[in-house]
């Protein structure tokens, strides 16, 4: 298992922190189809009433034919820039966290063209449903080290591809999306993340995967190759349902002590969406009002590495989020790996 945290003071042997980062902008884009739990029930033997108790969720979207991860991320990107009124050609960097890219060799070079970001430096980050915020906390050591001056973090998957449709235990629990933040080099003193955590535990991978297909074909003589390809979605539901309720608490919590923070100071809390019992869950840890747990899967489902900036992006857009408020956010999933940060939104000059 590795370990690594940042409370805002140098660990011994680290570059000096020149600088803060802040977060100046959001957008999303979801797919234009919609698909409802009693569409599901068409198709495997559930029911609404099922999955609303069970997970909160009521529909999802799912990609159409004329939609791709790329053009969902160009959409979430084009409107982060817009809120941040910043031109494309001044973005240094773009990160697009995603398990699920439109190429194997990464998606990142294309959201990069499309956009018009001549001058970024364009890269995937592959950590499942952890990935936004392991890309946030990535792109931040750039910006904080004064390399880099604006960067893009874009949290977009289509889970849909890989999701077995006939598995009643997973296929209900997936939908697609994307969304985007933007971010700024800044002093010290406005830095707006304010603490991080980040855990793998590899070990325990197999809660949650997604494998290669193990088809050996002949090569030369004595020689195979391995054909390319993925199975579907792989998932032991409760397993991953007891990791995510015992480990989000705990990296909380150390988030908080680390940052001298308590629950009551935070005015969100922003969850990875994958289970409204799961957010249930760790609210009630630390007495979170639940008027205070962002909360958006009714109708998106488990966007995997877009929840957490698709549900930001909402909360920002309808005025609940407002500059200057503090949000502790948590991602989790597959790897295993989950995250934390603490986050004081700054939005728009
Ligand atoms: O990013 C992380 C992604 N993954 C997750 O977040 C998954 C976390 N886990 C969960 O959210 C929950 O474990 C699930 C929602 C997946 C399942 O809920 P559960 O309360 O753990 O249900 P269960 O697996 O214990 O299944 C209970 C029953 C079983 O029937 P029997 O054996 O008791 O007769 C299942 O076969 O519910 C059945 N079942 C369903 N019934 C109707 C499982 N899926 C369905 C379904 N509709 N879609």
């Amino acid at each position: 298992m590795t370990d690594a945290n940042w409370d805002g003071l140098p660990l011994a042997g680290t570059p000096t922190i020149l600088g803060g980062v802040a977060l100046v902008g959001s957008g999303s884009a979801v797919p234009c189809q919609r698909v409802t739990n009693d569409q599901l029930g068409q198709r495997v033997e559930t029911t609404d009433e099922w999955i609303r108790s069970r997970t909160g969720i009521g529909s999802r979207c799912v990609i159409g034919s004329d939609e791709t991860l790329t053009s969902l991320s160009k959409q979430a990107a084009e409107a982060a820039l817009k809120m941040s009124g910043w031109s494309a050609d001044s973005l240094d960097l773009i990160v697009l966290a995603t398990s699920t890219p439109d190429d194997l060799f990464g998606s990142a070079a294309q959201v990069q063209a499309k956009i018009g970001a001549k001058q970024a430096a364009a890269f995937d980050l592959t950590a499942a449903c952890s990935g936004f915020l392991f890309a946030v906390i990535t792109a931040s050591q750039f910006l904080r080290t004064g390399a880099m001056r604006r960067a893009l973090v874009i949290g977009a998957d289509q889970l849909s591809r890989w999701v077995d449709w006939d598995d009643r235990r997973s296929c209900v629990l997936f939908g697609d999306g994307a969304g985007a933040v933007a971010l700024e080099a800044t002093s010290a003193e406005n830095n707006g993340l304010l603490g991080f955590q980040m855990k793998s535990d590899g070990s325990r991978g197999d809660c949650l995967n997604l494998p290669q297909f193990q088809d050996h074909l002949p090569l030369v003589a004595s020689s195979t190759y391995q054909k390319g390809g993925f199975e579907t979605i792989q998932m032991n539901g409760q397993e991953v349902y007891k990791f995510a309720v015992r480990e989000v608490p705990a990296i909380l919590q150390t988030l908080l002590s680390a940052t001298n923070t308590t629950p009551d100071g935070l005015d969100w809390l922003l969850l990875h969406q994958a289970n409204q019992r799961i957010l249930d869950a760790v609210a009630d840890r630390f007495d979170i009002p639940k008027n205070k747990v962002l909360s958006n899967l009714a109708n998106y489902g488990n966007t995997s590495a877009a929840t957490i900036p698709l549900m930001l992006d909402e909360a920002v857009r309808d005025g609940r989020i407002q500059p200057g408020q503090l949000i502790a956010s948590s991602g989790f999933g597959a790897g295993l790996s989950w995250g934390a940060a603490l986050i004081r939104w700054q939005g728009p000059a």
